[in-house]
């Protein structure tokens, strides 16, 4: 709990592993200090750090900050070693987060048709199952790793199923996503081969959903069409990719991030308890709103690069330059959350930053709230003496670049059959 004025002195360390750790401190810093900050990265690329509400959501809609990765003057030596999506010819890279209207507004709106909020609700008994039949699988145990056992398998299954992946394929994915999560920021070879087979599964699958179409969401996208205009083989299975990609690991954080902090605030905690134990829902929703604000899975927004010199928060940004948006530090913005240090699952003046803002915001909001909603209320209700199994100092987070996350999360609770 922070919740004071950071003392002036010298910039903090960004990057490290105590900021990976707790990187809140330094983001207030950024705030009072240096609001739009420039930085070398880890990957040596010099980018802007907005770290203030009001900047962070104007720059978030300014249509002169492009998503694609075309206008970065990327030095030619540096090229593809800094973590600015490189493979931009990859037809699975063109997707919605790589790219500007009108491309996107085309796409986008292609997708929502298919994706709509009625296919999410919808969905909402298959998440349940989902839940019950992961916490089944420890319940007996007394002991589990959260992450591995739980937060990490629903989103791959849930999105598997709604993509319209058959079942017996689903663990496949698990096996490449996994790839995908643990060498995330690592080594390559391992990343390009999961991408690589899931880019041959994905085109494969599409081409037999064109044969027979199903109601699943793939089904829908190769349906959806726009003024006459339908999605390319190519374009729908990036858009399939996206949605796992985007869907994923965000999700799985949302759930550990949530969890943990969940445990580390009992009062709170026991609020929700009582309320679910009432059979009330308004908690769970307000609460999950205020989890991602306070603790959210998504760092920093996506790249974005000014496409003519601009100014933010005072700061000259010049052309070419990339820009992150560092959502984690605006939703904790003294200026816009009264306490935003402090947890409060009531809160209700809570328009935080957690699924970004504008044309970009995330598309698939109502699907991560029906996940985080299920997973928390079927967690607490299930296993009610749920406990960190660790001391706190020993949880390890993975320190990337966009995502917060724990590598795991090691609980206790009483048994039961
Ligand atoms: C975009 C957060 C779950 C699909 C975004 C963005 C954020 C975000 C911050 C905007 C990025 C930017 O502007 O650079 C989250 C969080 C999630 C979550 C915190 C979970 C708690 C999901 C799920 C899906 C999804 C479950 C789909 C199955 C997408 C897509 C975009 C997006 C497709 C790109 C939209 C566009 O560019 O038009 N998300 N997301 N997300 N999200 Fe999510």
């Amino acid at each position: 709990m922070h919740d004071q004025p950071p003392a002036a002195g010298p910039a903090p360390a960004l990057f490290s592993w105590e900021f990976a750790t707790d990187p809140y401190p330094a983001y207030a810093w950024l705030r009072e200090h240096s609001p739009v900050h420039r930085t070398r990265l880890p990957s040596g690329v010099e980018a802007w750090l907005v770290t203030r509400y009001a900047d962070a959501r104007q720059a978030l809609a300014d249509q002169r900050l492009s998503k694609n990765p075309a206008h970065h003057d990327e030095p030619a030596h540096a090229k593809g070693k800094t973590g600015i999506p490189g493979e931009r010819k990859a037809e699975l890279m063109t997707h919605l987060l790589n790219i500007d209207p009108p491309d996107h507004t085309r796409l986008r709106r292609l997708v929502s048709k298919a994706f709509t909020p009625r296919r999410v609700a919808e969905f909402a008994p298959r998440v349940q199952e989902l839940t019950d039949r992961l916490i089944d699988g420890f319940v007996t145990k007394g002991s589990a790793d959260l992450i591995h056992e739980f937060a990490f398998p629903l989103p791959i299954y849930a999105i598997c199923d709604l993509l319209g992946v058959p079942r017996e394929d689903q663990d496949d994915f698990r096996d490449w996503a996994g790839m995908m999560i643990r060498h995330g920021g690592g080594p390559r070879g391992g990343v390009a081969r999961s991408v690589k087979k899931m880019r041959g599964y994905l085109a494969e699958l599409i081409h037999r959903k064109r044969e027979h179409p199903g109601d699943d969401l793939i089904s829908g996208l190769i349906r959806a069409s726009d003024h006459g205009e339908h999605l390319t083989e190519n374009e729908a299975a990036a858009m399939a990719f996206i949605l796992l990609f985007a869907g994923f690991e965000t999700t799985v954080n949302l759930i550990g991030n949530g969890v943990h902090t969940l445990l580390r605030t009992p009062d709170q905690r026991a609020r929700l308890q009582e309320s679910l134990a009432a059979g009330e829902r308004g908690l769970l929703e307000t609460g999950i709103e205020e989890l991602l604000r306070h603790d959210g899975p998504v760092e920093l927004a996506t790249w974005r690069f000014a496409t003519e010199p601009l100014t933010i928060g005072g700061e000259r940004i010049a052309a070419g330059d990339p820009v992150l948006v560092v959502l984690a530090a605006a939703d904790r913005d003294p200026a816009r959350f009264d306490g935003p240090d402090t947890l409060d699952l009531t809160r209700r003046d809570n328009q935080h930053l957690g699924y970004g803002h504008g044309i970009h915001y995330c598309l698939g909001a109502p699907l991560a709230r029906l996940e985080g909603q299920t997973a928390l209320a079927g967690l607490l209700t299930r296993l009610p003496d749920l406990r960190l199994a660790v001391d706190p100092d020993e949880l390890r987070w993975r320190g990337g670049l966009i995502m917060r996350g724990l590598r795991t999360l090691p609980v206790e609770f009483t048994p039961n059959e």
